[in-house]
């Protein structure tokens, strides 16, 4: 047992020590970051011209456009793309997972938020959304954020970093899926389908879908993808 000396002695530190703290964490001078993961909604893609080609890439993202909203409040925060087109929930692990554990660990505090859009390129080359080939890569998704992505992201991150992702807005049993994983790990959830229909002019407003057949969002869907991602973040990126 503890003594109550002890533990008035360790009140006290930590209270000496929390405001110590935040202020060597965001000052004028250091930088405190964001990452962002995930495929090419995080990684940015701008069609410019008639398909297959004219698509160019990394392009203005949501990320960007999160990061010009919450910069106006955090000067000091700074923008890490590592998401890539084309990647699925097992590239992510690949490719991105460890660049961004590695770069967390080793800039201790500073990472104050990590957004992830990831999962439709997993079942994309399925036939159908009802078939074996659709509920294989969904059981490997869901593992895959539930057992590795999230639990070494939180690993990593402590109780210091601000996590979202976001859904899509085309396979409802996806979406489904990804809004149940990412509210019971506790992740702020971006719900494209609250923002993007393929029932009314929201397609068209805020994607390359009725110009070019392709559902990346254009700029209005960027920036309309972005601030959701604000709203529900709740503006307050420093715990
Ligand atoms: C500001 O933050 C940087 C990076 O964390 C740190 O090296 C520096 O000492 C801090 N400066 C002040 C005045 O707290
Ligand atoms: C790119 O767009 C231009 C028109 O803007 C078109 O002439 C060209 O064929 C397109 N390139 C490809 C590879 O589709
Ligand atoms: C990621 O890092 C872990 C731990 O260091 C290592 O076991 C794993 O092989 C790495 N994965 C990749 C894809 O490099
Ligand atoms: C999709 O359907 C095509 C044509 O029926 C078939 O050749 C292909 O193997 C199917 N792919 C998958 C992943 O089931
Ligand atoms: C999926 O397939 C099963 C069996 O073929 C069928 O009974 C069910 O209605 C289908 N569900 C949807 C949503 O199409
Ligand atoms: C159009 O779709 C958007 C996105 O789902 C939704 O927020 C909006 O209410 C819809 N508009 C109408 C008129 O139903
Ligand atoms: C999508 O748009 C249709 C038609 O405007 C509307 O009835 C439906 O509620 C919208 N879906 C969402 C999720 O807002
Ligand atoms: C979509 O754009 C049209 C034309 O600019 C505009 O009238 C309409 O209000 C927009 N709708 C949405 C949901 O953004």
């Amino acid at each position: 047992m503890l003594s109550e000396k002890t533990l008035f002695l360790f009140t006290l530190l930590l209270l000496l020590y929390l405001p110590f703290r935040k202020n060597a964490q965001q000052n004028d001078t250091g930088k405190i970051y964001y990452i962002s993961i995930g495929d090419s909604f995080a990684e940015g893609l701008k069609i410019t011209g008639p398909l297959p080609g004219n698509r160019t890439f990394p392009a203005y993202s949501y990320a960007d456009a999160l990061h010009y909203l919450l910069s106006k409040k955090y000067k000091n925060l700074e923008l890490l793309k590592y998401g890539r087109g084309g990647h699925t929930s097992d590239d992510l692990i690949n490719k991105q997972l460890n660049k961004t554990i590695d770069f967390v660990k080793s800039n201790s505090g500073l990472t104050k938020l990590i957004t992830i859009t990831i999962g439709t390129n997993d079942v994309s080359k399925c036939n159908s959304t009802n078939n074996t080939c659709y509920y294989n890569k969904l059981d490997n998704l869901k593992n895959n954020l539930n057992n590795i992505i999230i639990p070494k992201l939180k690993e990593a991150g402590g109780e210091g970093v601000k996590y979202a992702a976001s859904t899509y807005f085309w396979y409802p049993s996806l979406e489904d899926t990804l809004v149940d994983i990412y509210n019971k790990n506790e992740f702020k959830v971006a719900d494209l389908r609250s923002i993007i229909n393929f029932s009314n002019n929201t397609i068209c407003n805020y994607t390359y879908w009725c110009e070019y057949h392709d559902v990346h969002p254009n700029t209005d869907g960027v920036n309309a993808i972005g601030g959701l991602f604000y709203k529900v973040l709740g503006e307050s990126l420093l715990v």
